[in-house]
């Protein structure tokens, strides 16, 4: 009798303190066969201090990309100084729990260490410089994780809404050609990679004409292109369902693979990046409605619009080699912090007690009657 309350409160005990995830299948053997299903994942779940998300992981996710910790900024803070640490960790883990592992982001304007394009005077290097500064960092990198990194956002964000190029020191000195060095570097460091474009706001008619230009373009070069990062940074509102599909639909097309490669949506109301955000009361109530929880009435909205989205990419399947959610947990998603600091969002998969969106429920055992 003893023996059996000691059992019991063991077993309370453990309850309590792991994962109480609902019952549900994996997400990512769901779509087995379709697509593989990707998180970002930082250093906290690398390194174990999220061990219910890291629970997740392991079981809805089959591929996993480096939010953070490739980025130039962390990787190659100074130009004779990599640090690695934490992209090999990142790695490691990937190995150890047999996934896909994608490599984010090899050229970006954003998180660029400040170094990057600059002589010690602070004037913008020229051209050949940078030139062979990509070709370095490029090189080091992918070089560095060869035959275990699949893939690589190779460049990311590099055109703007209307579809020209993005203005920013990389193309004020060496106008699109450093996406060209960026591709070739790649490619030369390891031949078996896979190499991607990356963009935001992929809805929009002229960055779709632009990206299928460039795809051309690094094609006309003999350059090596396998697929389109479709980021998927979604709203309530935004983008349009048929805008999306039609750019999809154009990069596949043009023959390459497409990636929705940040999926999330907001549940909050939409802020301009311009916005002048003050932060008076009603403001930010305003901006900020749901700060206990999101009402069945929106929560419902965002999980049909959700349900749409991943039926979209089920129906073109054949096209769409991965879809990955920017995070795992609506508590440790970067939109908790952008457009404004402190907002709560809901925007991922899982909400803040891992617990599966009602969508994800539906739409795995939508795909395992199908299997059926
Ligand atoms: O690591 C520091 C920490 O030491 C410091 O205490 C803290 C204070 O704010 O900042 C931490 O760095 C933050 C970093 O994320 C790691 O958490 C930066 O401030 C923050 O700006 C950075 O945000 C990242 C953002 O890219 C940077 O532009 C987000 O986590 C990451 O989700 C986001 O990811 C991008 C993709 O790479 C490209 N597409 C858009 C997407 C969303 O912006």
């Amino acid at each position: 009798m003893k023996l059996l309350n000691i059992s019991a409160i063991v077993m309370f005990c453990v309850a309590c303190s792991s994962p109480q995830t609902e019952k549900i299948d994996s997400l990512s053997r769901a779509f087995d066969g379709k697509f593989t299903i990707g998180a970002a994942i930082d250093t906290s779940i690398v390194n174990g201090l999220r061990p219910q998300a890291d629970s997740l992981v392991k079981k809805h996710f089959n591929s996993i990309v480096a939010e953070n910790c490739m980025k130039c900024m962390y990787m190659h803070p100074a130009e004779n100084q990599y640090f690695f640490d934490d992209a090999d960790r990142f790695v490691d883990y990937g190995e150890r729990n047999n996934m896909e592992i994608i490599g984010h982001c090899l050229v970006w304007h954003s998180q660029m260490a400040p170094w990057f394009c600059y002589d010690d005077k602070g004037e913008l290097v020229e051209p050949e410089v940078l030139r062979q500064r990509i070709v370095d960092h490029v090189t080091t990198i992918v070089s560095r994780y060869k035959g275990r990194v699949k893939g690589w956002d190779v460049v990311n964000e590099v055109v703007v809404e209307g579809g020209e190029l993005r203005d920013s020191p990389l193309s004020k000195i060496m106008g699109e050609e450093f996406i060209y060095t960026a591709f070739e570097a790649a490619h030369a460091a390891d031949p078996d990679a896979q190499l991607y474009l990356n963009d935001y706001g992929m809805d929009n008619a002229g960055r779709r004409d632009s990206y299928v230009r460039i795809i051309r373009e690094l094609k006309n070069r003999g350059l090596r292109i396998d697929a389109i990062g479709m980021q998927g940074h979604l709203g309530m509102e935004y983008p349009d369902v048929a805008e999306f599909e039609k750019s999809l639909e154009a990069y596949a097309a043009e023959g390459v693979k497409v990636m929705i490669s940040e999926l999330d949506m907001s549940a909050l109301p939409y802020i301009s990046r311009s916005a002048n955000v003050g932060d008076t009361v009603a403001f930010m109530k305003k901006l900020n409605p749901y700060p206990e929880q999101l009402p069945d009435s929106v929560a419902n909205i965002w999980n049909d619009r959700m349900a749409t989205f991943f039926n979209i990419f089920d129906e073109h399947s054949a096209d769409v080699q991965r879809v990955t959610a920017w995070g795992v947990d609506d508590g440790y998603s970067w939109k908790n912090d952008f457009p404004m600091k402190g907002r709560k969002e809901y925007p991922l998969l899982f909400d803040r007690n891992f617990q599966p969106k009602p969508f994800i429920r539906d739409i795995i055992n939508r795909a395992n009657e199908a299997k059926n």
